[in-house]
Parts: C-alpha cells; structure tokens; sequence
C-alpha cells in the first residue's frame, strides 16, 4: 500500500475521521468515531501494521505523518467530549433550576370533618338561642353516666354488653346525658345548655353501629316549660342542619331521666323512606331522643322540681351527618380515609 500514495491515504484517512467526529450528535456516535479512527482495527491502526513494511528512511516519515494524523484526531475527540459535557451539564442546570426566593409549598390544606362541621353549626346556633356549651369527661363516674340519671342497677343500659367498664368502677361514657347532671350541678337553674361529644358502647360494629360516636346533649331548666317547648327547639335545629322541612314523627320513648320521654324519627334522607341498612329498613331514622327531664333527677342535683322543670334531648351527631350529607355507612365516617373524607 505505502510508496507513492500512503501520503494521500493517511490524509483521505484523516478527514474522513474529522468528519464523522464533527457529525457526531452525541457522546455514543462521538464514541463510535473514536473507535473507527483510533481503536485497536481502527484506521490508523490499520496504518502502522503495514508500517513494517515500508523501507526503514519511508518508515520514519510515514510514521510522523501517521502520529501527526492521530493527534489531530485526539484533539477533536477530546474537543468533541467537552462540548458534549457542557452541553450535558448545561441541559442539567435548566431543568434543575429552582428560584429560592420563591415562598416554599405550603402545607397540604385539609378541611373539617363533617362531623365536626354540624358540631359547630349547632354550637353556633344554640349559643344565638342563650344556650351555653359546655364539655365533659369521657371516662366517666358511675353517678354521673347511671344513678344521677335515674337509671337503675337493672337497666339495660348498664349491661356489660353496652358499656364500657374501667378498672376502678368508673366507665367511658355510653351518651353525653352526664354532661346534664354536671351542668346541673355546676350552673344550677335557671339552665340552658348543650355538650356535643363522644360517647362509646360495646357493640358489635354495623353500617349504622359504632362503638364511638358522637352525640350533641341539650337541657333546658327553667319556670313552666313544656313539651310545645321542646318541639319548637326541636324544630329549629333540624331545620338549620338539612335547611328544608324534614319529615318527623314523634313516637313515646323510655329513658329513666325524661317523665314523658319521645323518639322523634326523621324520615330516613338516605332512602327517603324506602328502606336501606341506615334505617334498618323501617324508612325512619332515630335521631332525637328526648323528653320533659323527671323531677327525680332534677332533685338528686339540688333543683326544686316544685320550682323548677326543663326538657332535654341527647341528638345523634354521628347519625345526623349521616343523614345530611347521604351517608350509607357509620364506618365511612369514622374510618379515617381521606379517600372518603376529601369528598366534603
Ligand atoms: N342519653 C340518651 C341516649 O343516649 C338519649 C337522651 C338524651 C334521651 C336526653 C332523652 C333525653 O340514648
């Protein structure tokens, strides 16, 4: 091969190389270049293996060229790898750039529980009516949750199926009617007050049963009250919760602390009145126990009931929100999933 034409060979060899490490578009076609021109089968090595060949003076002065040739090569390799680095690097910087005197990514904002909205509706609601609102323990005495109460020993409510016993005979409370005999106690009459809070019983857990749950208590003592009392408080509180006419029925109901005692139902919204698991099928929704409070208990707290009487209701809060807001499962409520809870 050498002689007369090595010169122009090693030079078309040259360029030609220069040419494809110029055309490169990236760091792997520059790569592949560099394999073709300078690699262990590359060009120029094809070149000095026909070296030995040559006449030793020819020799000399092909490998100057050929080392000149390689150099150059080198260079525009090496020329070509850097622009590809700050090309790379360039890249890099653009997408990771952030302006640092931008005011940080708040925390994710939630929002109230339904619960806790209704909760507050009616706080608001009974305090424009001079109702005060007041709060109780949850783990509470036997006095305050049974006797002050006026429910006997033989109660159901106090079977160990329901309540929640703690060593010490105290209990969590099974309802928020505890909270009357300590506003009773407290305040003494006359008396307007409401305690929203939990309450807890040993149940077994359905779509309309939870162990906790909550309920909003209210009691009313004062001079001459009577049940059209109770109904207009009744009323106007369902009314501010669904904001349209709700359909009620008042059927007799038995709790030891109210002489006469009610159920009032609500038509149950979920179904409205078909029948579905919330309402047991029956179409009506227990939702406000309440009644006219039994001198008894109105004495074991020191009130006169010759003086004084008062109505009181224990609302189901849990059941409420149920109702407001279509819930067809006491477990969705309660179950902690944002899944659900975002919806509100
Ligand atoms: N405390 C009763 C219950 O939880 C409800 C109730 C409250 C009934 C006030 C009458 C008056 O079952």
């Amino acid at each position: 091969m050498p002689e007369p034409r090595a010169d122009q060979s090693i030079q078309e060899l040259e360029s030609r190389c220069l040419e494809r490490i110029a055309a490169a578009r990236n760091a792997a076609e520059l790569e592949t270049a560099r394999v073709e021109a300078l690699g262990r089968k590359g060009g120029i090595a094809q070149f000095s293996k026909e070296m030995g060949k040559l006449a030793p003076e020819e020799r000399a002065r092909i490998g100057k060229l050929l080392n000149g040739a390689r150099e150059r090569l080198e260079t525009a390799i090496e020329a070509g790898l850097k622009r590809f680095a700050e090309e790379t690097l360039r890249a890099r910087l653009e997408s990771e750039w952030v302006d640092v005197t931008l005011p940080a990514p708040g925390p994710r904002r939630g929002h109230l529980h339904p619960i806790t909205r209704i909760q507050r509706e009616l706080e608001e609601l009974f305090r424009s009516l001079g109702f005060a609102v007041l709060d109780g323990p949850e783990v509470e005495t036997e006095y305050h949750n049974f006797d002050a109460l006026n429910i006997p020993a033989d109660h159901p409510a106090r079977d160990m199926q329901d309540t929640f016993w703690l060593e010490g005979g105290n209990l969590l409370r099974t309802h928020t009617s505890p909270v009357q005999v300590r506003g009773m106690e407290r305040l003494g009459p006359p008396l307007r007050m409401i305690a929203p809070g939990r309450a807890f019983r040993n149940e077994s857990v359905d779509a309309s049963h939870e162990h906790t749950f909550y309920q909003l208590e209210g009691m009313m003592v004062d001079r001459e009250v009577s049940v059209a009392h109770l109904l207009y408080f009744m009323k106007t509180l369902l009314a501010a919760i669904f904001g349209r006419e709700v359909t009620v029925r008042l059927r007799p109901g038995y709790f030891p602390f109210v002489e006469p005692g009610f159920e009032l139902d609500v038509q149950c919204l979920i179904c409205g009145g078909a029948g579905c698991p919330v309402c047991k099928q029956s179409g009506w929704v227990e939702l406000l126990p309440c009644g006219l409070v039994n001198p008894k208990v109105l004495r074991m707290s020191g009130i006169d009931p010759e003086e004084w009487n008062g109505f009181a209701f224990g609302l189901g809060l849990t059941r409420l929100a149920m109702m407001r807001y279509g819930i067809d499962d006491i477990r969705h409520l309660q179950g902690g999933d944002l899944r659900f809870l975002e919806q509100f």
